[in-house]
């Protein structure tokens, strides 16, 4: 009956599946997906704000398909996006432990967003990230599982729970690149040091070619001027041209959309929230398009 749901379910996400002799193998499709994992090892930073406003930026105001992954075992994403959630039957962590690859795409739903995809919550995902040590090849099943995705999806965004633990080095696997979002308090600041040391750590240990998209300055309050510039300014000393320009204000308005289960744009569309996001998605578009203008020049 499982799998009866999960095709109907993915007949109407419009996403085709081809079954085979022994297996259900999905038909590719003719998009080049760009993966960024959203990472940093401090909580409430502003990881899933930023995914989810990011991912529905690029969507609404860039024509893009683009699919959430969450592999946060608090299921966050689902929440912020619950106005838009539609079930699912598979979870990640059964695609994830499966003792035969699985693809990811068994695990996709599409949201009441147009364009929008999300994996659905997965509660499990906690006894995943401590079962995982004892497969062989753990840091790239995620990796693996993505492939069919990847021809699917224009930007695949993974949403990373607080830690560096298996599931999280399974995202930086999978990515092409990290954006790190940071809030300014002086853990942040720390933790930025770690996650890009983390990303030097898999580029030479598993040969991976993972980018840093970006460090992304979120939840920057006025009122607190002083602490704000002194780590801004550390940041931009020690960061440079890794620091993207565009800066995430503390607004109440998207801590008020994430309660409501919307994103910030059907919440409220013009806040300041909203005009940072949408300026976010405009930055992550040209900073792809100038790498691959270099890449070509090069
Ligand atoms: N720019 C912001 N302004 C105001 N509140 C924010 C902002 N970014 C995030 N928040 C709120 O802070 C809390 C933590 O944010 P969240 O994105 O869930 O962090 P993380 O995923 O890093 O743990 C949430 O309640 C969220 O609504
Ligand atoms: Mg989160």
């Amino acid at each position: 009956m499982d799998r009866k749901r999960s095709v109907k379910n993915l007949l109407s996400a419009g996403l085709h599946k081809l079954r085979t002799r022994d297996d259900d193998t999905f038909a590719a499709g003719d998009r080049q997906a760009r993966v960024i994992a959203v990472a940093a090892q401090k909580g409430g930073v502003g990881k899933t704000t930023t995914t989810v406003n990011l991912a529905t930026a690029l969507v609404a105001h860039h024509g893009q398909r683009v699919l959430v992954v969450d592999i946060d075992p608090q299921g966050h994403v689902a929440s912020a996006l619950r106005e838009s959630l539609r079930p699912g039957t598979v979870t990640l962590s059964e695609v994830l432990l499966a003792q035969r690859p699985r693809d990811l795409m068994e695990a996709v739903v599409e949201s009441a967003i147009e364009g929008l995809a999300l994996t659905a919550p997965d509660k499990r995902l906690n006894e995943t990230d401590a079962q995982l040590t004892s497969r062989v090849g753990r840091e790239h099943i995620l990796s693996t599982a993505l492939a069919t995705a990847r021809t699917h999806f224009d930007t695949i965004l993974i949403d990373c729970p607080p830690n560096l633990g298996n599931l999280t080095l399974n995202a930086l696997m999978a990515a092409d690149e990290v954006l790190v979002p940071c809030d300014l308090s002086i853990l942040a600041f720390e933790g930025v040091a770690d996650l890009l040391g983390t990303v030097e750590t898999v580029n030479l240990r598993l040969r991976h070619d993972l980018q840093v998209l970006g460090i992304l300055r979120t939840r920057v309050d006025v009122r607190t001027r002083t602490i704000n510039e002194t780590i801004g300014d550390a940041l931009i000393e020690n960061y440079g041209e890794l620091m993207l320009d565009t800066v995430i204000p503390a607004n109440s308005a998207l801590a008020k959309a994430q309660a409501c289960g919307l994103s910030i744009f059907q919440f409220q569309s013009r806040s300041r929230g909203a005009v940072a996001y949408r300026a976010l998605a405009g930055e992550v578009v040209a900073r792809r398009a100038a790498r691959g203008a270099g890449a070509q020049t090069a």
